[in-house]
């Protein structure tokens, strides 16, 4: 299947309304912006953006760092005749995530609906290593895909689907999981696609690897204000976290503990 070749036709054979990924006001993704601290200096890339409207408000909000990269010219084109003069002032990348292309670092990757396109193990690694290029130091990484009851096609191809543990594995032990949210997306035809949005933070410096005796401060995935608060030793701890982490909506780290949850 030539990717690009697929997106092109979907993006010259189908109106804005026509993709069941529309959403005329991306809510979530400015959600997790706002809490890893969006603000009009903050640089955004936008992976596998299309047509999304994510730039335009954005670009409202006087954000002027900003960059989308997609594999369909035609999806950029869309955007860029919608925003007129103002796509000037952007960066537009055509390529495909997984080959070689590059920008100036930024402070928030977002990727909605993108990753869980990349099915092998060779076209996610290669994401991986533009997520260590671009992202800053301190930056944020917001993914969103299907979740692990969401639907197992999207545009007639195949998806992976994930859960906030699955994307922290995939993306490594220098992106820290800080927040994950599950959300049921309304497709325009009225279908609900649950989907997983999870928020990194790029570590600063290697994260330390957890045994023997520095796993007696495990970092731990947990419902807001919901645990108790336990001997962070024991095993019931450790599945009250697993438990709290496969029910999932909406938890973070709980203030109490001083580390987020890192499920490795
Ligand atoms: C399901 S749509 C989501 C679009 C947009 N993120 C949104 O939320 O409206 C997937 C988008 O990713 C692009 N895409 C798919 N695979 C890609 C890849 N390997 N590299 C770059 N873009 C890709 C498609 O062209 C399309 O615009």
């Amino acid at each position: 299947m030539d990717r690009k070749e697929h997106w092109q036709g979907v993006f010259t054979t189908k109106g804005e309304r026509d993709v069941s990924w529309f959403e005329a006001l991306p809510a979530m993704s400015l959600q997790m912006m706002e809490s890893a601290g969006l603000g009009p200096d903050t640089c955004v890339l936008d992976v596998g953006g299309g047509d999304s409207r994510l730039v335009d408000i954005l670009a409202a909000r006087g954000l002027d760092c900003l960059a989308v990269l997609d594999v369909s010219g035609a999806a950029l084109h869309r955007a860029q005749e919608r925003l007129g003069d103002l796509a000037g002032a952007f960066t537009w990348i055509e390529s495909d995530v997984t080959a070689a292309w590059s920008s100036k670092p930024m402070d928030i990757w977002h990727d909605r609906a993108v990753f869980h396109f990349l099915t092998t193990v060779t076209d996610r690694a290669q994401y991986r290593a533009h997520l260590l290029q671009t992202v800053k130091p301190g930056g944020a990484v917001i993914i969103a895909t299907f979740a692990l009851d969401g639907p197992e096609r999207c545009s007639g191809l195949p998806v992976a689907r994930y859960s906030a543990e699955t994307l922290a594995e995939e993306l490594g032990s220098e992106f820290r999981l800080i927040e994950a949210v599950r959300h049921e997306h309304q497709t325009p035809r009225g279908a609900m696609q649950p989907f997983v949005y999870a928020r990194f933070r790029r570590e600063r410096s290697p994260a330390p690897i957890l045994d023997g005796k520095d796993a007696a401060a495990p970092a731990v995935f947990a419902p807001r204000g919901s645990l108790p608060a336990p001997s962070r030793t024991t095993p019931w701890f450790r599945r009250t976290c697993r438990a709290a982490a496969r029910q999932s909506w909406h938890w973070r780290p709980p203030s109490r503990f001083d580390r987020g949850c890192r499920p490795r």
